[in-house]
């Protein structure tokens, strides 16, 4: 029989009144993007995307992740931009902080060290906004939105006709003693 595989990836994933502060502003720009904004439930930055994977590794890649050191921080979202290729308007921080780049190479070095090579591309941090965008978006928000980050969490996710569904397998939060 053929090994179950699952579509994973390491994210950070915010409080429900923080996922519907962003998907407001997905919804006030996805006109002038001219595409689809995400519904607030799918709101997330993902640190580390690791593609199709083994189920029976879940248990190995949670230990992996409960031994990474992980502040809590707060990032301040500011930015609106886009990628064009992939027709993606983001929000991100134009200052990322130290504590975020930190959990992101101590996953990327945990993962390598497990064979799990990550894109070789800089980590470029940003929530998804808008998919499937056909006009560029770039702009500083007058507000940021604060977001106070406590945790993070291996995430797994299936493309259903209606769009992606996400099921957050275990989290880990910031600051436990372990
Ligand atoms: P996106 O929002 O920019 O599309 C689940 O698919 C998550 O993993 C999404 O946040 C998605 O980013 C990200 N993702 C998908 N494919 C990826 C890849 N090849 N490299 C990095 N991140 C990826």
């Amino acid at each position: 029989m053929a090994e179950r595989t699952l579509r994973l990836f390491f994210a950070l994933w915010p409080d429900p009144a923080t996922q519907a502060a962003i998907a407001a502003v997905a919804s006030e720009i996805a006109g002038e993007a001219k595409g689809r904004a995400i519904a607030a439930d799918n709101v997330h930055l993902t640190l580390a995307f690791l593609g199709a994977q083994p189920a029976a590794r879940v248990p190995d890649l949670c230990a992996l992740a409960a031994a990474i050191e992980v502040a809590p921080f707060q990032l301040a979202l500011d930015e609106i931009g886009c990628f064009r290729k992939t027709g993606i308007t983001w929000l991100g921080a134009s200052a990322a902080p130290p504590e975020l780049v930190a959990l992101h190479a101590g996953l990327a070095s945990a993962l390598d060290g497990v064979g799990i090579a990550l894109d070789a591309r800089p980590f470029a941090p940003h929530l998804t906004l808008v998919r499937r965008a056909s006009a560029p978006v770039r702009r500083r928000l007058p507000q940021p939105i604060r977001w106070s980050v406590a945790s993070f969490a291996l995430v797994s996710s299936e493309t259903l006709r209606e769009g992606p569904r996400y099921r957050l397998l275990e989290v880990w939060h910031a600051g436990a003693s372990r």
